[in-house]
């Protein structure tokens, strides 16, 4: 097995687990997530306004569609896409918009079709746990290929804990780095912003920023 494989079987086999039994993060009910979301959309709607439709769009790390539902609306068509097999099968019973499609698809392994090109890129929550299975070289070429699958003038929404947790896939100076990962391979920040709220008796912050690639 080359060391791909094995992080492609890691991956799977983790995130399978962890959703079978449920959604770890209560992304759909829990205030602090729901209050994340509305920010997340604050952000995108800022200098478009919320009547500007985004084209295609990929959400990375969809879970079961809890933002991918949000962003149909806003989108001409909008791709979820998740490693963990239950949280597919979830997005697929829980999203009725007849433009989202979800996929079960390892993002690293999913090279054709980060060419999008897409209008828009979400990646909520999802960096940290690429960072934690695959080599630095092989995030930091993921990050190239979402740059260069997003149309000049397309935006990638990068949203990530960094602060209030016990976790070292979350330390601060490991989230900056991701973000200024994205600047690295082209990306203009447009908007950075830092959310915060209380979850499970923790006083959580995360940052949030909007990108563009320039035209
Ligand atoms: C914390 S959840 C975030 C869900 C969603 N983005 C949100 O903010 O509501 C992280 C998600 O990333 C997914 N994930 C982790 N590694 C992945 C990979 N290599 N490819 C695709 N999805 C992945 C997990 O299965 C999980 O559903």
């Amino acid at each position: 097995m080359t060391d791909h494989e094995k992080a492609d079987a890691q991956a799977r086999d983790f995130f399978d687990g962890l959703w079978r039994k449920g959604d770890p993060w209560d992304l759909e009910a829990h205030p602090f997530e729901l209050a994340k979301y509305e920010a997340q959309l604050a952000l995108l709607d800022a200098d478009r306004g919320p009547d500007r439709r985004y084209g295609p769009a990929l959400e990375i790390g969809c879970g079961a569609g809890a933002f991918t539902r949000r962003l149909a609306s806003r989108c001409e068509s909008v791709v979820g896409l998740d490693v963990a097999e239950p949280a597919i099968a979830l997005a697929k019973v829980r999203t009725s918009s007849p433009n989202v499609e979800y996929l079960r698809e390892n993002v690293m392994q999913w090279r054709e079709g980060l060419a999008g090109p897409w209008d828009l890129v979400v990646c909520a929550e999802t960096i940290c746990y690429l960072g934690w299975l695959y080599p630095f070289f092989d995030v930091a070429w993921l990050a190239h290929c979402i740059h260069e699958g997003t149309r000049p003038g397309g935006r990638l929404l990068l949203a990530n804990t960094c602060g209030g947790v016990e976790d070292y896939l979350l330390l601060p100076w490991l989230i900056r780095t991701y973000h200024d990962l994205f600047r690295n391979v082209g990306f203009v920040v447009l908007h950075d912003t830092v959310f915060r709220g209380e979850k499970n008796g923790a006083e959580i912050e995360a940052m949030i920023t909007l990108f563009e690639r320039s035209a």
